[in-house]
């Protein structure tokens, strides 16, 4: 892929937030109440979603793009908040892409916080994932999850009609109830042993009161938007160079590929404000 030059520039800027579309607002709520003082910029590529589906080569195409026009928009840090994209494009925008854009540059995902906080949460050693299928298929989680706490069993279920169902509005509907209930029983046959669940999709928190209603009381749910937050937090102690580059004027603005007003209504599902969001093109 051609890289852009964003060396021009300001050496300062708001925090980038990403996702394929609607999900990362699970995040960024959660970033921003941890965080309240800092500038955000939320980019949702709605045009392309979902990305749950789609093969390693285009979803690192895509997510490339958005960070690209992150970094454009001053951004000097940016969230993947989207584990799709943390599966499939973060080590290769980390390990290749980030030292020929521009290496002060940082992207971060959610994977690797998630995993470093479930492995003290389990005590039968036994873990549930629940996630999109192409992060399923990826193998992040169980590869990740081991580097950091051996002798822990990961075992994933893919829940394909889940991010559909909620960007449709029709995550409360009887209809949502089944896929869920079935999800959630695969997964339970699969391994007996489990007593630790991750959600391991940003659309996913959401639809955790259904999900808890379908689990036995003692087993614990793990969403990831207050993990995120506080290593997010985290980080910017451990790199006061990044900190300082990072604006704090406690503004948000929301960036989509799709139409703005399509964008508004169903990021109202998500977030309990009103807002207002600009059209961006990628190209
Ligand atoms: N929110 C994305 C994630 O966390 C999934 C949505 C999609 O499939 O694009 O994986």
């Amino acid at each position: 892929m051609k890289m852009k030059n964003v060396e021009s520039s300001k050496n300062y800027g708001p925090i980038g937030i990403f996702d394929s579309g609607y999900g990362g607002l699970t995040i960024l709520e959660k970033i921003r109440t941890e965080l309240p003082e800092y500038d955000y910029i939320y980019l949702g590529d709605n045009a392309r979603t979902p990305y749950g589906t789609r093969s390693f080569e285009v979803v690192y195409k895509y997510t490339l793009e958005c960070v690209t026009k992150l970094f454009e928009m001053d951004c000097h840090l940016v969230v993947l908040a989207c584990n799709t994209a943390s599966a499939k494009a973060l080590r290769t925008i980390q390990q290749n892409d980030l030292v020929k854009i521009d290496p002060n540059r940082r992207v971060l995902g959610v994977i690797r916080p998630t995993v470093e906080a479930v492995g003290t949460m389990t005590k039968s050693k036994h873990i549930g994932l629940l996630a999109t299928t192409g992060t399923v298929q990826s193998d992040s989680y169980p590869l990740e999850i081991d580097k950091l706490h051996e002798g822990i069993i990961v075992t994933s279920e893919a829940c394909p009609m889940w991010v559909p169902l909620i960007e449709n509005n029709e995550h409360r509907s009887e209809g949502a109830d089944f896929f869920i209930r079935k999800n959630i029983e695969n997964l339970l046959q699969n391994d007996p042993e489990i007593d630790t669940i991750m959600l391991g999709c940003t659309h996913y928190p959401l639809l955790l009161d259904k999900i808890k209603s379908f689990l036995p009381d003692d087993i614990h749910v793990i969403s990831q938007g207050d993990i995120v937050a506080k290593s997010l937090q985290d980080y910017l102690q451990r790199h006061p160079e990044m900190d300082e580059r990072c604006t704090k004027g406690s503004s948000i603005r929301y960036l989509t590929t799709e139409s703005v007003e399509k964008f508004a209504s169903s990021a109202s599902i998500f977030l309990n404000e009103e807002i207002k969001a600009e059209h961006i093109d990628l190209g």
